[in-house]
């Protein structure tokens, strides 16, 4: 209760972002002329990707993995062993991720479960750091606001901040994106958006707080559900290739095999109406097997955009564009995201580009999840006008 009251209370009153003291980390970053040492990381989540992605960040050559935060003790030594993090260093507990923020460290990339990324991303820009954040980027409309106004307050403070999401570094999909929008498919009619996949292994035997922070993945409000938490990367291909936010969606969907853990949903069906009259269908499972695919497929009148993640990218119609598969999309979209940071902080670019439409689709996710919890109608300027926090319930953990 304690800790939903200090959330709400950042939430509201923009704390951490809006009222941001200015304090500019290693001011040499920004030109670019500390090109021999390297950027000192913290990792906040230590857990499967927290992990695997520190590995890609000593593997760049330009990052040193010098602190990390996670609620588990077992987590941080993990990590910290592996990366040779100092004792000292290792943080723990749901604020865990203060004292690293207060330690000396140029940035930190936050891997830990979405609810979580709003108020760790603004107290990083809040304490100088650049901030590289896993999707998605929040949970419920109040957390994207925040997420939002934290990269506006990283511009400012001449930080970087960058939200990784894989497909938007690929070039076939950078490409077939391009073509789209130079008019290559012709006006466009429709689409179709998909995420299906099977489901995911329990972290822990359910039954207590901590057991349900590992579960977190299953938990409505600790995840934001599946549509949020996963499907995000195909609502993200398609409104990109839109280039729009959804104007009102209907949806339905329930949980009918996942039953033994958490109280997220296993499938998800949801209309999107989007300006200029474009409906986009959205398929979604997480339970059974076969038909895995991320994808999503764009009809226009003279063209197809047939996209897939992990899977091949390309044009079909009067000017086709051959594109390619893009197999290795998880680590080497990771990989370029990576470098790109990097370059933002050496080179000076705060512009931070991956702000904007990383908003747009989370809150994408959140329209048709309303619309299906719902079994209504919503429009997107209810779901703004509304603002709906999850309740993230987290009596029982040590803080
Ligand atoms: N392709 C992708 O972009 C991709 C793939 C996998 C995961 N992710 C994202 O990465 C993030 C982490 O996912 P994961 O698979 O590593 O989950 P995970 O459960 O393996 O790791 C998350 C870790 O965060 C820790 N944690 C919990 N509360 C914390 C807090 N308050 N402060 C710091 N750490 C805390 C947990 O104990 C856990 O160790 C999620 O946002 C997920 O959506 C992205």
């Amino acid at each position: 209760m304690k800790r939903n009251l200090v959330r709400r209370n950042f939430l509201k009153t923009g704390a951490g972002a809006a009222a941001l003291s200015f304090t500019l980390a290693r001011p040499e970053w920004v030109f670019g002329a500390a090109a021999n040492s390297k950027l000192e990381i913290g990792i906040i989540g230590s857990g499967g990707r927290g992990k695997w992605i520190a590995n890609l960040f000593e593997q760049h050559g330009g990052y040193k993995v010098v602190a990390c935060a996670d609620y588990f003790q077992e987590r941080v030594d993990d990590l910290g062993e592996k990366y040779g993090v100092e004792p000292t260093r290792r943080h723990t507990g749901l604020s865990g991720y203060k004292k690293l923020l207060e330690s000396k460290l140029d940035a930190v990339a936050i891997e830990s479960p979405p609810c979580f990324h709003p108020e760790q991303a603004a107290a990083a820009v809040a304490a100088g750091k650049h901030a590289f954040v896993a999707k998605p980027i929040a949970v419920d409309v109040p957390g994207c606001q925040s997420i939002e106004a934290s990269g506006k307050a990283a511009t400012a403070k001449k930080l970087a901040f960058l939200i990784d999401f894989q497909s938007r570094t690929d070039p076939f999909f950078i490409e077939a994106v391009g073509r789209v929008r130079q008019g290559e498919i012709g006006k466009i009619v429709s689409g179709q958006a998909a995420y299906l996949t099977g489901r995911l292994g329990l972290h822990a035997e359910p039954g207590s707080p901590e057991a349900r922070l590992k579960n977190w993945v299953f938990d409505k409000a600790l995840s934001g559900d599946i549509i949020t938490e996963q499907n995000i990367h195909a609502l993200d291909i398609a409104t990109w290739i839109l280039d729009a936010a959804p104007l009102c969606a209907v949806g339905r969907g329930g949980r009918k095999l996942r039953v033994d853990v958490g109280d997220c949903w296993d499938h998800f069906e949801v209309i999107f109406d989007f300006p200029e009259d474009i409906v986009l269908s959205f398929h979604s499972k997480q339970c059974g097997r076969g038909a895995d695919d991320i994808m999503a497929r764009v009809y226009g009148e003279t063209g197809t955009i047939d996209a897939h993640y992990g899977g091949v990218v390309n044009i079909k119609g009067d000017k086709p564009y051959e594109g390619g598969e893009t197999k290795g999309i998880f680590t080497d979209g990771a990989v370029r995201n990576i470098a790109t940071f990097h370059e933002s902080i050496t080179k000076g670019d705060f512009s931070n580009p991956t702000v904007a439409p990383s908003v747009r689709s989370n809150l994408t996710t959140i329209l048709g999840r309303t619309a299906a919890y719902t079994g209504k109608e919503v429009t997107w300027e209810e779901m703004m006008r509304t603002g709906e926090e999850l309740d993230l319930q987290l009596e029982g953990l040590a803080g």
